[in-house]
């Protein structure tokens, strides 16, 4: 941030992101940089609150003008019973990573995490449609799976303890699960893979995807950043399929929020994504 080009006044919007810990948390880059490419008079800020703090945190916030907040690790759920209403998004997720505060003082929780998960796949060219498997079946896969049915497409989940994936399966009304090490077997009944388990993660040890059977035709999806070429599109690109990280999906779920609160819709451009890279 660019304190000469982005001084906060007495009318300065704030909004913010809460977590524990919140210090790896690149949304304040994002939306700081957002405010000054659109000129708007608005400031983002890490709020680092304790679990058992977030319902006092959230009315502390409220009550002290912010315009919202985004939520993460480990709030997101937790928020589902400290807000006044929830739109579909965050019903369907059964989480809650963007607040608005709204006029009348109420907490509006939405979701904006499957929905920012398919626009980065939109944004690659790489529309999710037909067969889709989806690997684990945490808060991460419920989001995506929910916004991947929202599509129109037919998602299987598969997920290392089985009763997981069955009870997301049935939570979503997804159309079928996979036994954990029954999938690279089946791949090539499918379009698309989406990992949105750690696997693969920096400092989560070694991940081996066997992508053997996948038809020509698949897209690969990670959730994951860290590392940019993580195992998985690693495997994909050595196959010659199609692959997209989750760094642009980070960047796509934050648009909601910023419009929300600040009330212009930012663009996910070249910028914006080189911001989030350099900061790898
Ligand atoms: P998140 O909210 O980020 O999705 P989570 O709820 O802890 O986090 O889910 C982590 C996902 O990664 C789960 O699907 C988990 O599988 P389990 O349900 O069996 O725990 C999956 N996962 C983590 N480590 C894994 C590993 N070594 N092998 C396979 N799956 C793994």
């Amino acid at each position: 941030r660019d304190a000469r080009l982005m001084p906060i006044r007495g009318t300065t919007r704030l909004a913010g992101v809460i977590g524990w810990p919140v210090k790896h948390s690149r949304s304040p880059l994002l939306h700081n940089h957002w405010c000054a490419h659109y000129a708007i008079d608005g400031a983002y800020v890490p709020l680092a609150v304790r679990p058992d703090d977030l319902g006092t945190a959230l009315k502390g916030l409220c009550a002290a003008g912010f315009a919202g907040v985004n939520l993460t690790i480990p709030h997101k759920e937790a928020a589902l019973s400290l807000m006044d209403r929830m739109d579909r998004s965050a019903e369907r997720a059964g989480a809650v990573n963007t607040v608005v505060f709204a006029a009348d003082g109420e907490t509006v929780g939405l979701c904006s995490d499957g929905t920012g998960f398919v626009a980065n796949l939109d944004a690659h060219g790489v529309s999710p449609k037909g067969r889709v498997l989806v690997l684990g079946a945490g808060g991460a896969a419920r989001a995506v799976v929910a916004a991947l049915l929202d599509r129109g497409c037919e998602v299987t989940i598969t997920n290392r303890t089985a009763a997981r994936a069955i009870e997301l399966r049935e939570a979503l009304d997804a159309h079928d699960t996979l036994p954990w090490d029954a999938w690279p077997e089946a791949l090539g009944d499918f379009d698309l893979l989406v990992n949105t388990t750690s696997l693969g993660m920096d400092g989560h040890g070694n991940a081996v995807f066997d992508l053997g059977q996948a038809s020509s035709g698949l897209s690969v999806a990670d959730i994951v950043y860290v590392p940019r070429q993580t195992p998985l599109l690693a495997a994909a690109e050595a196959r010659g399929l199609r692959g997209v990280n989750g760094l642009g999906m980070l960047a796509h779920q934050a648009v909601i929020g910023f419009e929300a609160w600040f009330g212009v819709r930012p663009d996910v451009d070249a910028a914006t994504m080189a911001l989030l890279d350099a900061d790898l």
